[in-house]
């Protein structure tokens, strides 16, 4: 026990733990990161009521509720409407049109990778409500998906905050997209009717997953090792349709090593294709 009574994690521990984060979701810990594990460890441990060494035991196996809310709480879910703005204008004024201009009734689908609460997801909705007008006569889905259980459980309901709805969101949007009830802000039906939520771990084999037109999978590759960035984009690449378009975070890159997309950027927005 530390002074204050809390937990103290080992040395041996603290490694298993790192070793345990990365193989479960490519997340790159090192020993620098103690004070990070204890402090979303530790209420993990109160609400078992276990030991490091416990809870080391229960998350090997993988669906255990334990393991779970190690996930949850090891994952960072910053998100907000319209993150960095430009990628929005891209779907906007470039791919929508693209793939809509010469068929409108050409099926449309777009993944949201590591979707957190789903800002992202819902954003992407509002651009196609913006262009589109009425979304009931198109062929276009949204999925997004994360490896965190809880995040996808609040993303699937679609509700937010005041402060949540602000960070990204005009009055005027807010007012279009939402309905409001007792201070919370839930998306509308017409615009969650679009988009479905799962778990996924986007460093897993894809299989059988949907192929996509367009895949977001924004801020998440830079948590990861060199490993496992060089897996993700190789997932990435596998879940994309041929042309396939991928937009990633303003401060992420692809190693032109890997050879499966080329760069080009339009309406302020960098965005990789897909060419193998
Ligand atoms: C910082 S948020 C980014 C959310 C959103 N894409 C954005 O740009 O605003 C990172 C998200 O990646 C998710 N994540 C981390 N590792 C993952 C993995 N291996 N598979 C799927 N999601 C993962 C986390 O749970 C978290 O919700």
């Amino acid at each position: 026990m530390g002074n204050d009574g809390s937990a103290v994690m080992t040395d041996h521990e603290l490694n298993q733990f790192i070793e345990h984060v990365r193989c479960q979701t490519g997340i790159n810990l090192d020993a620098s990161k103690r004070y990070l594990l204890e402090s979303r460890l530790g209420p993990i441990l109160q609400q078992f009521t276990i030991t490091y060494s416990e809870l080391l035991k229960v998350v090997s196996v993988t669906n255990s509720v334990e393991n779970q809310a190690l996930i949850s709480a090891i994952t960072t879910n910053e998100t907000y409407f319209f993150r960095d703005e430009h990628p929005f204008n891209l779907l906007k004024y470039r791919l929508i049109p693209d793939l809509l201009g010469k068929n409108e009734s050409a099926v449309v689908k777009i993944a949201s990778a590591a979707c957190s609460s789903g800002q992202e997801a819902y954003s992407i909705t509002m651009v196609l409500k913006e262009i589109l007008f009425d979304l009931a006569k198109f062929r276009v889905q949204i999925q997004a998906f994360d490896i965190s259980d809880d995040i996808i459980v609040a993303a699937s309901r679609g509700e937010y905050s005041k402060f949540e709805v602000e960070r990204g969101l005009s009055d005027e949007k807010i007012r279009s997209y939402f309905d409001c009830n007792d201070g919370r802000y839930q998306v509308k039906p017409e615009l969650r009717s679009i988009v479905s939520f799962s778990k996924q771990n986007i460093l897993k084999p894809v299989g059988m997953i949907a192929k996509y037109n367009i895949v977001f999978c924004r801020n998440v590759v830079n948590y990861f090792g060199f490993k496992d960035r060089s897996l993700l984009f190789d997932n990435l690449a596998d879940m994309l349709l041929p042309g396939g378009v991928l937009v990633i975070g303003a401060t992420e890159f692809i190693d032109d090593k890997l050879g499966r997309f080329v760069k080009k950027s339009d309406k302020g927005s960098v965005y990789y294709k897909k060419v193998n």
